[in-house]
């Protein structure tokens, strides 16, 4: 194999729930980004399935295949199992195996408070999500980033709340199983030849730094250690090591990468989305490209042709915003608020623009369809890669929680 990720690059790791077939929407607003992130990171994509089944477990006969399209529209649009470890996260028990453990020191409330979990019982009210695994969500997805450790996890705005989540479970494993035991014990007593009081403050300073990133706290029990004696250099590092909790960050916190929000707006001027019946998808024929572009929703001032209109009002404009180059948007701007062009005159060439983009995307399907096996092949390779990551960390952490091994090193 040629393309092993390379160690020296930071590691990125996304997902998606499969959706079946992609859409634009997914393309400019995730896929592209995380085509382009291939060739900086060592990369991570896979199928949440199980994510799927919380919401829409009564309903499962669509999933399996639903992963496959999603995954052939995937290589279609530039992801090479060359350079990403492209998986399925219910092939991996290793999240399943996490997801419990994080599950102990998780707070219920924690869980209540993420947005997206009273937002989608409101939306989805013919679906009953008052179960534990959609309560688990965000759990599920935390154990899915931090079984791969990476730095980096490229979502959209909609998903912060779920990588904020993520940090804050990092670090309460980390504070409860990161313990250098010693470090704890000689920094302590270090603490008591100063002083209880000293001890006591600087164990308060030190919580509120480690729970909610206090800095004010930290600085000040350093200025009440400072004043009461002045430390050799070995009990400086030994005084601040255990002050600001340095630890072992056996699951270390990841940043999320907020992937720039594409404004492209669906044929009806909603959001792109398969549900609404109002996207246009990665593998739509070039007649029907045409065909709903031409029918697409324009700003409603201009009725008649010679009616003026504001391309700001105007879903179409989201197309050129994607599409188009600044002489072009300048042709729109001009011709669309003097009536001087038509809407079907400024659509023409984003019929053209999107034809062209979608064309070696559908003759990649082709060929990808041809081959039978393939995209089973490449996630079964992927799969292997990612356990074999999943599976150091599960070591790490059952080590360090205490689980019992009964291999011969114990
Ligand atoms: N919740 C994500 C979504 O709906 C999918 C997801 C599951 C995910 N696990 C993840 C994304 C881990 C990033 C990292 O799009
Ligand atoms: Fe929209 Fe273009 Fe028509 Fe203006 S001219 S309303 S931007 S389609």
């Amino acid at each position: 194999m040629t393309g092993t990720p390379s160690a020296a690059k930071a590691r990125v790791l996304s997902g998606m729930r499969p959706t079946g077939l992609m859409h634009l929407g997914h393309y400019h607003g995730a896929l592209k980004n995380w085509v382009a992130l291939q060739s900086t990171h060592d990369c991570f994509y896979f199928v949440a399935d199980w994510h799927a089944l919380t919401s829409h477990y009564d309903d499962p006969s669509v999933i399996a295949r639903a992963t496959f399209e999603m995954v052939t529209d995937w290589l279609a649009a530039g992801l090479d199992p060359e350079r990403s470890t492209i998986f399925v996260q219910s092939q991996v028990p290793e999240h399943a195996e996490l997801t419990v453990l994080l599950g102990m020191i998780t707070p219920l409330s924690w869980l209540e408070r993420v947005p997206t979990y009273k937002e989608q019982q409101e939306n989805l009210k013919e679906r009953d999500l008052a179960t534990y695994g959609f309560l688990g969500y965000p759990l599920m997805q935390s154990a899915d980033i931090l079984v791969y450790r990476p730095e980096y996890v490229p979502v959209g705005e909609d998903q912060a709340a779920h990588v904020e989540i993520t940090r804050e479970i990092a670090r309460r494993f980390n504070h409860f199983y990161g313990k250098q035991t010693d470090l704890e014990a000689r920094a302590t007593a270090l603490l008591r030849q100063l002083g209880e009081p000293v001890l006591r403050a600087a164990s308060a300073a030190r919580t509120a730094w480690l729970e909610r990133g206090d800095r004010e706290a930290i600085a000040a029990a350093r200025q009440s250690i400072h004043v009461t004696r002045v430390l050799s250099d070995d009990e400086r590092e030994l005084a601040e090591g255990w002050l600001t909790g340095a630890r072992r960050a056996i699951l270390p916190e990841p940043s999320v990468l907020l992937t720039p929000t594409s404004k492209l707006l669906g044929l009806d001027g909603r959001k792109m989305s398969k549900s609404y019946g109002n996207a246009i998808d990665l593998r739509e024929p070039p007649e029907s490209v045409e065909k709903k572009i031409r029918g697409m929703k324009t700003d409603p001032r201009r009725a008649r042709r010679t009616d003026p209109g504001n391309p700001d009002d105007c879903p179409v404009w989201t197309l050129h915003e994607v599409y188009s180059d600044e002489a072009r948007r300048a042709w729109v701007r001009q011709g669309c608020t003097s009536a001087e062009i038509g809407c079907l005159e400024c659509k023409q060439p984003l019929i053209e623009a999107v034809k062209a983009e979608l064309a070696p995307m559908q003759a990649r399907i082709r060929e990808i369809e041809a081959k039978p096996g393939y995209v089973r092949d490449v996630l079964a390779q992927g799969c292997a890669r990612a356990q074999r990551a999943a599976r150091d960390t599960m070591e790490r952490v059952r080590d360090v929680m205490g689980l019992a091994r009964l291999d011969a090193s114990s």
